[in-house]
């Protein structure tokens, strides 16, 4: 508590010049400061996140509420209809569930320990949440296409708004890392945090992509996939990266079942297979610092196909993950690439956000990239798994459920 009132201490001083003493009362979790009398404080001043400790009516009952998973049948079943009611009906359901989804986020915030939740960066993203609440559920009721097209457009600018929230996230915990004592706690709200926001993410963008007309899809699903496509786009792009990072770039082979396509939606696997293919080519080339890109041994994505699911097998001979690693690496915050050296930052950084569709910004070196994989794959009722062998080099298996009703399939 002492170090957290210090804190806000500073913010509020920071940002208002002004002085205030708090009371904090950690088990209630609310907070009032103990006035100098010389300054009256209006509670709009406050941070929005703090001025929510008081005013959280709407977030409470919002928060107390279910959230509904939809079947993904359900989103490509979802008839097109001339007359437009389809996205009537669409946007009728977001209109009632992100409230509810955001506010599930907001109590993830404020149950954080309160040291990391006073932090700054912290602070901001909560407030986000916060902004977004009241934008989503002050928005009128939606009974005709007119009001329907302004939802939709404030949906895109909130999408937007939130772009570089996993990248705060990742340095906001990353600077108060050292006084987290439960790692399985912050472990858990990024889980849940991250997750959700894919889905909260993957419902708009579904709803936004209604409104075109785009071949082979529905809303956000690609009806005849190609996983083999995918991963030729992203390994030229990863290509390209490596090569204007190091000079050299190690080839990327596809083999297995790559003529297999099915229904998906390929927005986390957008996110999922440069993250693995970026780590295998980074492997691939710090453990072969003097051989030339003709020598570099290839990294080789292996896809296996079936009823009940698909895998995706990207292969490096990077050296393996020591011993002493293994159990870490899918640790958030575990990177051995160090985000303080300027010239590491620029790394990888730019591709995820250069790619713009992914829902995260710049990763490289925050080791946010295997966590979040894995969190995003387990979502998605599948898993990541990583085979090592030491002196040689990394198997990571991604399994993911297609999308089919009948397996179970997934909920988003
Ligand atoms: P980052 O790439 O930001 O460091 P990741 O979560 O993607 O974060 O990876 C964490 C760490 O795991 C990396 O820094 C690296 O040391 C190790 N690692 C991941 N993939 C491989 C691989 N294929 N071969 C060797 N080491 C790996
Ligand atoms: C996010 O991207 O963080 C979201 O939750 C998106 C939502 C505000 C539309």
């Amino acid at each position: 508590g002492r170090f957290g009132s210090n804190i806000l201490h500073s913010i509020v001083k920071q940002k208002y010049g002004k002085n205030v003493s708090w009371i904090v009362y950690p088990a209630a979790r609310t907070m009032s400061y103990v006035g100098d009398s010389q300054i009256s404080f209006q509670l709009k001043e406050y941070p929005r996140a703090i001025n929510s400790f008081y005013n959280q009516t709407a977030i409470d009952i919002a928060a107390a509420q279910p959230s509904v998973r939809l079947d993904p049948a359900t989103l490509l079943y979802s008839s097109k209809s001339p007359d437009g009611s389809h996205l009537l009906r669409s946007a009728q359901f977001l209109h009632k569930e992100l409230p509810v989804r955001i506010a599930h986020r907001i109590s993830g915030f404020r149950s954080l320990p309160f040291i990391v939740g006073c932090n700054p960066i912290i602070i901001s993203v909560h407030e986000l949440y916060i902004r977004a609440f009241f934008i989503l559920s002050e928005f009128r009721a939606i009974t005709d296409l007119e009001t329907e097209k302004q939802y939709s457009e404030m949906l895109k600018n909130l999408l937007d708004d939130h772009r570089d929230v996993v990248t705060k996230l990742a340095s906001g915990f990353q600077e108060c890392r050292k006084h987290i004592k439960e790692e399985e706690l912050v472990r858990q709200f990024l889980d849940r945090t991250l997750t959700s926001r894919l889905g909260i993410r993957m419902l708009a963008e579904h709803h936004l992509a209604l409104h075109n007309e785009q071949p082979n899809h529905v809303g956000i699903i690609n009806v005849a996939m190609k996983p083999k496509d995918v991963v030729d786009r992203w390994a030229d792009f990863t290509r390209q990266i490596s090569d204007h990072k190091y000079g050299k770039a190690p080839e990327i082979k596809c083999n297995g079942h790559i003529t297999a396509s099915f229904p998906y939606i390929q927005i986390p696997i957008d996110y999922i297979i440069p993250e693995l293919l970026k780590n295998a080519v980074r492997a691939t080339i710090e453990n072969n610092p003097d051989k030339p890109e003709s020598n570099l041994p290839p990294v080789i994505v292996t896809i296996a196909n079936n009823d009940a699911d698909f895998v995706l097998r990207v292969s490096d001979r990077g050296g393996g993950i020591p011993h002493h690693m293994v159990d870490h690496v899918t640790r958030y915050h575990f990177s051995t690439a160090s985000i303080t050296q300027e010239e590491d930052t620029g790394l990888f950084s730019t591709m995820i956000s250069e790619s713009n569709h992914g829902p995260s910004g710049p990763m490289y070196g925050f080791g946010f990239g295997l966590p979040t994989t894995r969190a995003y794959a387990e979502y998605l009722g599948g898993s990541l798994t990583i085979q090592t062998m030491q002196g040689i080099g990394t198997d990571v298996y991604l399994r993911l459920r297609h999308m089919d009703r009948k397996q179970g399939g997934f909920r988003i």
